[in-house]
């Protein structure tokens, strides 16, 4: 099991794979639940990061428990989608965005699987934070199958689960960033401690709070979800088919004894 798909708003339904199995993984932090099914044979596990009926909202997700249990699994590479606002013209509702940075606004949520102790102080580098291989392999599929989807962006974290205000997105807008989400911190920073691949697909369902005319709700970002789902599908399924198995990019050895404090903990 080495390809998981974590689907974000709008993306629960993992009908695309056969002989699906629901599975109990226990972690330090509580169970999960994620589903294993077969693509064109090869395994892949499928998370709904709110739960398959979209219960758990952003704040309450437990980022720990998903990453250390497909961690556990043996997951090695993961293709998350995430919905976001949007503060750059160029990137409309409709649009994909294959994120590159992020912004942390995030404000009381667990983000660390090390906690010190006998293990040390552990700081990981982050100057790339999403996996260059799984980025690439994302770009070529997408230029394949004739989808656009703009190549970088800074995604900001807020905590959530309320919309922002127009002034803090005109201070996201100030500080460089292009997308506005609940979710992707701490979920990439979780990833690249367990040593996965990890890239985002982010779906723009609107126009940020003041850019878009009227108040944001979340009945139009799930129906814009739905109305983008396809393609959205599509394209997660061309990246499990080309995703090489051997892995040549630094992700593994982001943490240099990350196999060591996974085995012990
Ligand atoms: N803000 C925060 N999260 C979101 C938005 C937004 O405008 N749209 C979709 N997810």
């Amino acid at each position: 099991m080495e390809i998981a798909i974590i689907g974000g708003t709008g993306v629960y339904d993992p009908a695309m794979l056969a002989d699906r199995r629901e599975l109990n993984v226990q972690t330090p932090y509580g169970p999960i639940n994620p589903t294993v099914g077969v693509y064109n044979g090869t395994e892949v596990v499928f998370l709904p990061r709110h739960g398959a009926a979209h219960s758990v909202p952003p704040h309450r997700i437990n980022y720990r428990a998903n990453l250390w249990g497909l961690r556990s699994l043996g997951v090695k590479r993961i293709v998350a989608t995430t919905a976001v606002g949007s503060l750059n013209p160029q990137m409309r509702p409709g649009e994909m965005v294959l994120i590159d940075q992020f912004l942390d606004f995030t404000k009381g949520r667990p983000s660390t699987f090390f906690e010190g102790g006998s293990h040390g102080v552990v700081h990981v580098d982050y100057t790339e934070p999403y996996c260059p291989e799984v980025r690439a392999i994302i770009l070529n599929v997408a230029a394949g199958a004739g989808y656009n989807i703009h190549d970088g962006g800074v995604y900001v974290c807020t905590e959530g689960p309320r919309f922002e205000t127009p002034a803090e997105i005109r201070m996201f807008e100030k500080l460089g960033g292009d997308l506005v989400g609940m979710t992707n911190v701490p979920e990439v920073v979780l990833a690249r401690e367990a040593g996965i691949c990890y890239a985002t697909v982010s779906m723009v369902t609107n126009f940020a709070a003041g850019i878009a005319e009227g108040p944001l709700t979340h009945e139009e970002v799930v129906a814009l979800m739905q109305a983008n789902n396809e393609r959205l599908r599509q394209l997660l399924m061309g990246v499990i088919t080309k995703m090489p198995t051997v892995r040549t990019c630094g992700c593994q050895q982001a943490v240099p004894d990350a196999d060591r404090f996974f085995r012990e903990a």
